[in-house]
């Protein structure tokens, strides 16, 4: 049974607890009184067979070797700490150190990470990654500071499609075909709205908690990446995925303020330099699971719907690039340098060829 959120924030999962006394939790001793350990306890939603916490754990083993083992990072995966809402307060709070979320709900904390849930302003990965390697994916990992989440670096959660359940056994080629469905969202602003616009009904839940809606029928469907559909094993209860890819939104692997301002500016750099190599090491780790995850969804017997039209989901969400709600000038500006750097062949800002 997951701890509730109001247990946790008694302060059991002490990111930087006291020496000694709860020793295990935070910092341990060593021989020395100035070679403690300090143990960081990172705490995220997917499962141990994802490709993102494979980027972590390639983070953890790099970080201890390049600390000599001063630094370790324990991983807590499969929302044992609590779901991605959760873990984003449990850092603000400083009672847990670290974590890795989508940007999805971390909107609700620090808005301009609506922009990643905007629909086709990516154009493909290279897109994606050149916006994240570069001064607008530098600034973002920096914009949640107010709000005590330090951003230390992206993780590729590629694009995320629609799939529906078996009992609703639909495929998705054009937004017409979402008309009147449940569709569960994350906890975003943004991607209810995406939902809305598209004609059906967004049902935000908790990532943990899908497989079962998909299967009681509770949402008919829900979108995601490949690798996430199939290590929840959620393609068991589905009948269609179709892969009109309409977002691009990246993980991002965040620490509490106050944990990353405890540490010596060695220490962060040891930090910082192995979750950026953990970052750079995923991406490889991604595109091998696409793949599978793409291979063994088919093989199950998932109809995978390639003869999407994008064209048609394009036009269809270009109102929400009007919506007041996007429309603050801190949003449209990142929106025109992301745009900026779609290549020499994009289309004109808002001009509906997203
Ligand atoms: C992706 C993402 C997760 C997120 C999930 C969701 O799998 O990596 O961080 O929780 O989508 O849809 O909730």
């Amino acid at each position: 049974m997951k701890p509730s959120s109001a247990f946790l924030k008694t302060g059991l999962v002490a990111a930087f607890a006291a020496p000694l006394a709860l020793a295990g939790w935070g910092l341990l001793p060593a021989a020395q009184p100035d070679e403690r350990v300090h143990v960081i306890r990172l705490g995220h939603g997917l499962n141990r067979d994802h490709p993102v916490h494979k980027g972590m754990e390639f983070m953890a083993d790099d970080v201890a070797r390049r600390s000599g083992g001063k630094l370790r990072i324990d991983i807590y995966p499969d929302e044992q700490l609590g779901n991605e809402r959760d873990l984003i307060e449990l850092l603000q709070l400083g009672s847990l150190a670290m974590t890795k979320v989508s940007t999805a709900p971390l909107e609700n904390f620090s808005p301009l990470f609506q922009v990643f849930s905007l629909p086709y302003l990516f154009r493909d990965r290279e897109h994606f990654f050149r916006v994240l390697d570069g001064p607008v994916g530098d600034e973002l990992l920096q914009a949640s500071v107010p709000f005590r989440l330090k951003g230390i670096t992206y993780y590729d959660a590629g694009a995320r499609s629609f799939y529906i359940n078996k009992r609703r056994n639909r495929p998705v080629r054009r937004p017409e075909d979402l008309s009147g469905m449940s569709i569960r969202v994350q906890r975003s602003r943004t991607a209810v709205r995406l939902i809305e616009v598209l004609g059906a009904k967004p049902i935000p839940i908790a990532f943990g908690e899908l497989y079962t809606a998909l299967d009681t029928g509770t949402v008919d469907g829900a979108e995601n990446n490949p690798p996430s559909l199939y290590t929840t094993r959620q393609y068991e209860v589905t009948s269609y995925y179709s892969l009109n890819e309409h977002t691009y939104v990246p993980d991002i692997l965040m620490m509490s303020l106050d944990t990353w301002e405890r540490f010596s500016p060695e220490e962060q750099e040891w930090l910082q330099t192995s979750a950026d190599a953990s970052s750079l090491h995923q991406r490889v780790l991604w595109e091998e699971s696409v793949r599978e995850s793409l291979d063994a969804i088919a093989k199950s017997g998932v109809g995978i719907v390639e003869d999407v039209d994008k064209e048609a989901f394009r036009r269809r969400v270009q109102p929400m690039y009007a919506d007041a709600e996007f429309r603050h000038p801190q949003i449209q500006d990142l929106v025109r340098r992301i745009e900026a750097l779609a290549g020499a062949a994009a289309p004109p800002s808002g001009g509906g060829g997203r």
